[in-house]
């Protein structure tokens, strides 16, 4: 069955299914020379007409790499060969529901795919495809193929955030896992060079989706926002995921090196994105991607769109202040990495309305400055629509504007996509470099700048 009136598989949210290479790509502008490397993005796409209604967060992860290298660029796109879409493969059709309808038609025990498909981070000189309720997925990060799942040599056998955040310090990779019975929430820490060294269950006493953590300098910071896991749901109609606004949001603050951890109550809100989070003195500051509700139905993302806030917990007087910092809806919010867990200045968003009817997703890209709360906009004009912008660091370089934002932009009219290259330091100028392709790319979730290097 498939659903031509699902919003998430019509326009440029439905899948691109064909795997390809194209080299020598058009490029309107001229491309830095100091930038090179690879931008990888990857998103849902499923393979086989889903069984059942179908969730943007259920398709098959599809890579796409866009290669920079001495001033040309380069494409190819790869599925990931999860061993579920092998299965699938094999037979010819869809066997796993999804977040909606979990079912099975093979043989596993699980009730949807590792689906591999929401972020993709170059670490420990791997590149690793994320799936917050599986284990990330290793590629070979020229040829794409799918090297297999990858365990931290066996010493990880729950789930994995899609959203782990490397110390620019110390190249340690700081991550969770969640999942709907206790440890509701496994806090994880693993060495620079891959290996596992912590794990320790956080006890956040309600089982919710949590898709997002903050990690500063000093702490680790969990926010447990009413998304409760309602299995029993599942047999009414109802979704799995129930938005249970009595319980607030509580915000959990762990210190790095270990210790009890401290509990703050805040109104219920939910948050699929934190931008960065650092100390004050004896304050946190966090700033996040704020809603005042979730709808995890699948028509879309509820009647109240993200709108970028800021926290401030005073771990003194367990005071915790909500401040709005935009009046614009906006997501996908990023940094320059080099500043993760420290003092940011800046953010950059994808904003603009966030869904209309599978046509249409953000308008423009923001750049926020959190010093002077002026801001700038990137746009393309009607019908040119972004995704997440993505921080390529400038090499040999550590000003927090040092940097190139790259951006993946769908043309409406000519039902093809492109990557923009801006300089971060001029925000609101046209792109330095357009960099024209063949195809389009569907919006997806998540991507990562890797220099050439990995
Ligand atoms: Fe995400």
């Amino acid at each position: 069955m498939y659903e031509h009136n699902n919003p998430f598989l019509i326009g440029n949210f439905a899948p691109w299914r064909e795997e390809g290479d194209e080299t020598d790509l058009l490029v309107e502008g001229e491309i830095p020379p100091d930038l090179n490397g690879s931008l990888y993005r990857i998103g849902p796409n499923p393979y086989f007409p889903p069984r059942g209604r179908y969730h943007w967060f259920d398709g098959d992860g599809m890579v796409h790499a866009i290669t920079i290298r001495e001033r040309r660029a380069s494409y190819r796109n790869r599925y990931v060969k999860t061993e579920g879409l092998a299965e699938e493969m094999k037979a010819g059709k869809a066997l796993y529901g999804g977040l909606i309808n979990p079912s099975s038609e093979a043989k596993g025990p699980m009730p949807f795919k590792n689906a591999a498909n929401t972020n993709i981070i170059g670490y420990a000189n791997r590149l690793l495809a994320l799936y917050e309720a599986g284990l990330p997925h290793e590629l070979q990060p020229v040829t794409l193929e799918t090297i297999g799942t990858f365990n931290f040599c066996g010493r990880l056998n729950g789930p994995m955030t899609a959203h782990p955040k490397i110390d620019p310090g110390t190249g340690e990779l700081l991550f969770f896992g969640y999942q709907p019975f206790p440890p509701f929430v496994t806090y994880h820490r693993a060495s620079a060079v891959g290996e596992l060294i912590e794990s320790r269950p956080i006890d956040t006493g309600l089982p919710v989706m949590m898709h997002d953590f903050v990690v500063t300098r000093d702490h680790v910071v969990f926010f447990v926002c009413p998304s409760v896991f309602r299995i029993e749901n599942l047999s009414k109609g109802l979704p799995m995921i129930a938005w249970e606004p009595q319980h607030g949001t509580r915000i959990g603050v762990m210190k790095r090196g270990g210790g009890e951890i401290c509990w703050f109550d805040s109104e219920a809100c939910f948050i699929f994105h934190f931008l960065n989070g650092y100390e004050d003195g004896n304050r946190v500051i966090i700033d996040a991607c704020r809603s005042t509700s979730i709808d995890m139905s699948g028509n879309n993302f509820g009647p109240n769109p993200p709108v970028p806030h800021r926290f401030t917990i005073d771990l003194s007087s367990g005071d915790v202040n909500l401040e709005q910092t935009d009046e614009r809806s906006a997501e996908f919010p990023r940094i320059n990495e080099r500043f993760a867990g420290l003092r940011h200045r800046y953010g950059y968003f994808a904003s603009g309305p966030v869904f209309q009817n599978g046509k249409n997703f953000f308008r423009n890209t923001i750049k926020l400055d959190y010093q002077t709360a002026r801001s700038e906009v990137q746009e393309l004009g009607a019908g040119m629509f972004p995704t997440e912008p993505v921080f390529a660091q400038r090499p040999g370089r550590s000003g927090e504007t040092d940097g190139y934002i790259l951006t993946v932009w769908y043309d409406e009219a000519k039902n093809t996509s492109e990557v923009t290259i801006q300089d971060a330091a001029n925000f609101s100028a046209m792109p330095q470099a357009r960099v024209k392709l063949s195809h389009r790319i569907p919006f997806g979730f998540h991507g990562n700048w890797v220099q050439e290097n990995l």
